[in-house]
């Protein structure tokens, strides 16, 4: 685990705007099912949208040699959980770039970066039956919270959030 991938993660800032739409649209088309977010309201979102996001939410995208993006994550303070908490989203791999550790670096990434904001933990949600996703989380020490949702869009669907330390060596730290 945690070997190198060809590509390079690079914390991106609201003038990277036009990339991090490319991906995150692109996210949001190839696993409509793994995220709550709606791809048609995304499709409307304007240049100033993206800016605001990109300002609001510190966000990094997997770049390859020739420069298309592979990955994204961002890293954001959820509504209502603790002040020293940072919460995972978006976090997306391309296709033709997966099992090769990029899901792992990018997590590893917003881990580390989450202890450099002086966060304690870092949480997400996932759904019960996105197997890769809940592989890489446990894998990754993440662990389950008990705390769990039911898809407002489809009800026979759960999502549970996981935890685990903000660490300033990343995963294996
Ligand atoms: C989940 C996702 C980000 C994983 O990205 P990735 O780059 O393939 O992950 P990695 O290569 O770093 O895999 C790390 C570990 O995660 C687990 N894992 C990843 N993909 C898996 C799969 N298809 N089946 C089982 N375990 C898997 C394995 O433990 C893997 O380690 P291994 O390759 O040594 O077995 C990617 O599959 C993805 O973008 N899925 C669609 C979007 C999504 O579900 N996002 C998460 C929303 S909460």
């Amino acid at each position: 685990m945690g070997h190198a991938v060809p590509v390079l993660i690079r914390r991106v800032d609201e003038d990277d705007w036009p990339i991090v739409r490319d991906v995150r649209l692109r996210a949001l088309r190839e696993s409509p099912d793994a995220f709550g977010a709606s791809l048609a309201r995304e499709e409307r979102f304007t240049e100033a949208h993206w800016r605001m996001r990109l300002r609001t939410s510190p966000t990094w995208v997997a770049v390859d040699d020739d420069g298309a993006g592979r990955g994204l994550v961002s890293l954001v303070p959820e509504p209502g959980s603790p002040e020293d908490d940072r919460h995972v989203v978006s976090l997306w791999v391309a296709p033709e770039s997966r099992r090769r550790g990029l899901g792992w670096s990018l997590l590893d990434t917003v881990v580390r970066a989450g202890a450099e904001e002086g966060a304690r933990t870092v949480s997400l949600w996932v759904l019960d039956d996105n197997a890769e996703a809940v592989d890489l989380y446990v894998r990754a020490g993440f662990t389950r919270t008990g705390e769990k949702h039911v898809l407002p869009r489809d009800p026979s669907r759960t999502e549970e959030r996981y935890e685990r330390p903000a660490s300033p060596g990343g995963l294996v730290g």
